[in-house]
């Protein structure tokens, strides 16, 4: 799920999307992906066809994009309303595309609205089947994927296996939730040279360092600002692994996420994969400490007296001791949160952990840290140039922590 209430920002504001739903159950879940696109800052022109017409009412898609929706082929909109859409549409997605869709849209059938944009338009194109499982599992509908994908260049998003329409039981063919699509919709809209094909590798989240089986040393990081940059990074085109420590927000579409505990399960996690990382981002609140003897069994308040003590042994420094495991010509991004001498503290933590750039928050500025869902970052960078950049949501700023490393990438090859 989005960071960040929906709100107009990179990839989808002011971009022309064209949302394509076909006649099947799941149809009732694109009207939520009109809504949130629109919210999102996209103009969104829906294209229902005669059999989505059964499922969904075009009233419905009007009322959450304030504009006309589109179900003929030969309307009185004007002729040749497909080569229109298709040459001014930044993405095309169909949500939910059916076995009949996708066999039209290999075959390059020219029978409807839809069908003839896909052939008129230039612009990425997202795919986000739903089916029956059995048909779905059909070597006829499973050919057209492939052609889709591997001879068109089309991305399929899902579908997954999950809860099937009333009676058909569990199985892989549940259309993907819409802000899996909207995500997909933005990969689409984002996908960049300098990332696709690249690997990413961030830590996020917080460390759980127990002191018995019940409890443990953390800290209240949420993990929002690196569940944001692996999201974006992902959205560019990237192969993103996200390490996480425990969190409670969605698992972001398309990444590969390790979970993990404590600090000494991270740094294991992170030394196993960053040798095939282009990119490094290092947004954990990782503890510094872990009690010197975890309990087996739980602790007692009988067993103590009024106080008890716990003794503490540092912790690896995730960042810093996987520094000889890192690819040649990687870039390396780290974060700080500091109380005072922010520049000072950020550079000096530049140098000691080899970090190309540091993300550095003011831990005593409002809307800036942990649990909140903006931030206020300052960007420090070796030549001790640094930028601070106003307050924006931990969305935006994942956005602009990725500009940055993309310059970074490009320079270091
Ligand atoms: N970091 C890490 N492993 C640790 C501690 C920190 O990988 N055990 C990483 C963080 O993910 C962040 C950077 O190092 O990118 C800075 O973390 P911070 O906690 O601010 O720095 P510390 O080195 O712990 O320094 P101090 O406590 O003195 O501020």
């Amino acid at each position: 799920m989005p960071v960040t209430p929906l709100e107009p920002r990179r990839p989808w504001k002011g971009k022309r999307i064209v949302l394509g739903v076909t006649g099947g159950i799941a149809a009732y879940k694109a009207i939520q992906v009109a809504r949130d696109l629109t919210r999102l800052g996209g103009e969104v022109d829906v294209v229902l066809t005669k059999s989505a017409e059964k499922f969904v009412a075009s009233l419905t898609f009007e009322g959450v994009t304030g504009r006309p929706v589109l179900t003929d082929l030969f309307s009185a909109k004007g002729a040749a309303l497909h080569v229109r859409l298709g040459r001014d549409a930044d993405v095309v997605a169909v949500a939910p595309a059916t076995a009949d869709f996708l066999a039209r849209a290999a075959q390059g059938r020219a029978d409807d609205l839809i069908c003839t944009t896909l052939l008129a338009t230039s612009a990425p194109v997202v795919i986000c089947p739903a089916m029956n499982d059995k048909m779905y599992a059909h070597p006829q509908v499973q050919d057209n994927l492939d052609h889709l994908q591997n001879r068109l260049g089309y991305q399929i998003a899902g579908p997954v296996t999950g809860a099937l329409a009333v009676s058909e039981g569990v199985g892989r063919g549940r259309l993907i939730e819409p802000w899996q699509i909207e995500e997909a919709v933005g990969r689409g809209l984002a996908v960049d040279d300098a990332f696709m094909g690249k690997s990413v590798l961030v830590t996020a989240g917080p460390t759980q360092e127990p002191i018995d089986p019940v409890r443990y040393i953390g800290n209240h990081s949420s993990g929002r600002m690196g569940y944001a940059i692996a999201q974006a990074a992902w959205r560019r085109g990237a192969k993103v692994t996200l390490v996480s420590g425990p969190s409670a927000l969605d698992k972001p579409f398309g990444v590969d996420t390790v979970a993990v505990e404590t600090a000494q399960d991270m740094h294991v996690a992170v030394a196993e994969r960053i040798g095939d990382s282009d990119l490094n981002i290092f947004s954990a609140a990782v503890a510094d400490f872990r009690p010197t003897d975890s309990r087996d069994v739980k602790l007692k308040r009988n067993e103590s007296a009024d106080r008890i003590l716990v003794d503490l042994t540092e912790n690896p420094d995730v960042a810093r001791d996987t520094r000889a495991n890192r690819k040649k010509g990687s870039v390396n991004v780290g974060f700080a949160l500091e109380t005072e001498h922010l520049v000072n503290n950020a550079l000096a933590k530049l140098e000691s952990k080899d970090f190309d750039l540091v993300v550095a928050n003011d831990a005593n500025e409002e809307g800036a840290g942990f649990s909140v869902r903006t931030n206020r970052v300052t960007f420090v960078e070796k030549d001790a140039q640094s930028e601070r950049l106003p307050l924006m949501s931990k969305d935006q700023v994942a956005e602009e922590i990725l500009d940055r490393a993309r310059s970074l990438i490009i320079e270091s090859q």
